[in-house]
């Protein structure tokens, strides 16, 4: 009798939907020889609080859940309504989960310490970032970096839990919430991304190992700022409009991050004169982004060091940021070392 195996994927009647993230990241604990499944669930958390935040952005417009919320965050930025909601909605699933000891969120002042004796875990977040383009229907992001505590299980949370350089980040990853919803992580194992598919409520991976071209045609930054730049900033964006490459700036840094991730460009966010520290927030922002970059081959610095060796001194530290394809970050460092030197001959 000839038996035949049954073969699912090669059945023409039906599609394969592909892999869920929830089967992806059980796959991927073997990565980790001794891992008890912990980092597995905060990831299949963050993912759950993200459908949250991804249906009421979704509703947005209809729900009055649009607009300013009335107070100002400890960056002196007016809140959104729906910051604060993305906030809950993170915070909760953080929180519920068991483990994670503490959250350094951009909407709250100091760290939250959840008191859990067994959370292994410390979170920075940013829930809802780009939220000036949230009244307006234009992508913007959640960005979440993971960090295991140093102290020991069980005592009180020092602030060496929470102040560890990017390099220390055991996951990092964010969410775009655009014409399709995504969701791109990393382990240390390289970078994946994941397609929110709305009909079934599931991520599926759609983009597997992530790479990141070497070089690219497109920079952004905010050229309304130009008076403020430096000599060196001023002179990289001049040889890219002499080399004809494409200005693309969203002002959702998360949609910029990813639209060069994938097709090769550069994000730029210098020190200027009103913020001689950059704007970009060190813990929730940059960090993650960078692990995530140098994950797929890309690159990032503050124009000095590698932004993931930067050892953070306050909790809503800000950072310059030159991120994006190897070749056109190095190019935009040559710029600003170059008239560093210049200045000083
Ligand atoms: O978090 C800050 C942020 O909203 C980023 O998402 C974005 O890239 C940047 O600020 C935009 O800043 P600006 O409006 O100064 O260009």
């Amino acid at each position: 009798m000839k038996i035949n195996p049954y073969q699912p994927d090669q059945s023409g009647m039906a599609y394969s939907v592909g892999t869920t993230l929830d089967r992806f990241i059980k796959f991927k604990q073997s990565d980790f020889p001794f891992a008890s499944g912990e980092l597995s669930q905060l990831l299949r958390d963050i993912a759950l609080a993200a459908k949250i935040v991804n249906r009421e952005t979704n509703r947005a417009g209809l729900a009055n859940i649009g607009g300013a919320f009335g107070q100002t965050n400890v960056q002196g930025e007016e809140q959104q309504k729906l910051d604060v909601i993305a906030n809950i909605r993170f915070m909760r699933a953080l929180s519920k989960g068991g483990e994670v000891c503490a959250i350094v969120s951009e909407e709250e002042d100091a760290v939250i310490d959840l008191k859990n004796k067994s959370g292994k875990y410390v979170v920075a977040i940013d829930p809802l970032d780009g939220s000036s383009n949230i009244d307006v229907n234009i992508s913007i992001g959640t960005i979440f970096s993971i960090y295991r505590r140093k102290t020991p299980l069980g005592s009180p949370i020092q602030m060496e839990d929470i102040m560890q350089p990017g390099s220390e980040q055991v996951a990092a990853g964010y969410v775009l919430y655009g014409s399709s919803t995504m969701l791109v992580y990393t382990t240390g194992f390289g970078v994946n991304g994941f397609t929110y598919e709305t009909s079934l409520g599931e991520f599926f991976l759609s983009h597997p190992q992530i790479k990141a071209p070497k070089s690219g045609k497109i920079y952004s930054i905010n050229e309304g700022l130009e008076l403020d730049w430096q000599e060196g900033i001023k002179n990289y964006i001049d040889e890219c409009k002499a080399k004809r490459y494409v200005a693309r700036y969203i002002g959702s840094l998360v949609a910029d991050f990813h639209r060069n991730l994938l097709k090769g460009g550069i994000y730029l966010y210098p020190a200027t004169k009103n913020n001689p520290n950059g704007k970009l927030r060190l813990l929730y922002e940059a960090n993650a982004l960078a692990f995530i970059a140098e994950q797929a081959g890309a690159k990032a610095t503050d124009g000095k060091s590698r932004i993931l060796d930067i050892v953070p001194d306050s909790l809503h530290q800000r950072t310059p940021l030159f991120i994006g394809s190897e070749e056109m970050v190095d190019q935009a460092i040559k710029h600003i070392e170059k008239s560093k030197i210049s200045a000083t001959v």
